[in-house]
């Protein structure tokens, strides 16, 4: 039997909105599973509720109610020195926006996580990896200095580099070319071979169509769960108006 190493029980996330007395609920109740080795997609319409449902299920922001549960633990109960570590040792995240510090190189940027978990940085492997993701700038340039595709890269080989045993990742190919695009996905796809969970979200229909299972979210609801997504499946259920 597969491991569970994602369980996600019913949350819903309410923020405070600006001028009303009443905080706003932008997820309402959502539970999904996924097993080592699982290659999870999550699409829909701008303003879903993708960003925030992987935010909240990968231990970021902590949901309003419901369950989080990753590798068995529930990483809003850790202290928040276990969280941090938990975090940096199991779990990797790219963000939509980065999330990369513009002041540091871009080999410093993917070697942080590796330095704060003292672990040795294996410059040659690194290397290897910035050739295969087609990275073509200078690795000791100022992040700053990147274009958005490059920049993108850069988030993309920090995840790769540090072994974590669940990735969470939010556009992680939006800013880049069709080739790049599909070097990430084999590579991503390389590390579910190993045992390794991603959970992806895309506006990409072909590369969510490639993944293993796909979760439409609509208003902050999910609303399929489509095992072995075809591009004709998923082109259909997001087109219907769900209501
Ligand atoms: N902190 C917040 N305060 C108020 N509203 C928020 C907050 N965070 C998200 N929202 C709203 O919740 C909804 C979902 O946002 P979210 O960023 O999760 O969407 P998304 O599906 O990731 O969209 P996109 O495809 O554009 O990235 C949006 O309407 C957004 O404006
Ligand atoms: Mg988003």
């Amino acid at each position: 039997m597969k491991k569970q190493v994602i369980d996600v029980n019913q949350i819903t996330k309410q923020v405070a909105a600006n001028g009303k007395h009443a905080p706003v609920e932008i997820l309402h109740g959502i539970s999904l599973q996924a097993n080592a080795g699982e290659f999870l997609s999550i699409v829909g319409p701008s303003g879903a509720g993708k960003s925030t449902l992987l935010n909240a299920m990968s231990g970021l922001s902590k949901p309003t109610s419901g369950e989080v549960h990753l590798l068995g633990q529930d990483p809003y109960r850790l202290r928040a020195s276990q969280a941090a570590e938990f975090r940096r040792k199991q779990i990797g995240f790219i963000f939509q926006n980065y999330n990369l510090i513009p002041a540091l190189p871009a080999f410093d940027n993917i070697v942080l996580p590796l330095r704060l978990a003292h672990k040795n940085v294996d410059r040659q492997k690194v290397a290897a990896l910035l050739k295969q993701i087609n990275f073509a700038a200078d690795p000791s340039n100022f992040v700053s200095n990147l274009s958005g595709g490059e920049q993108q890269k850069v988030a993309i080989a920090r995840v790769l580099v540090a072994n974590s045993r669940i990735i969470f990742a939010d556009e992680p190919t939006g800013a880049l070319d069709s080739i790049s695009r599909q070097i990430i996905f084999g590579l991503l796809r390389h590390l579910t071979k190993q045992g390794i969970c991603i959970v992806m979200v895309t506006h990409d229909i072909e590369m969510a169509a490639a993944t293993d299972k796909a979760i439409t979210l609509r208003d902050g609801r999910l609303e399929k769960v489509i095992n072995q997504p075809t591009a004709e499946a998923l082109f259909q259920a997001l087109n219907e108006e769900g209501r």
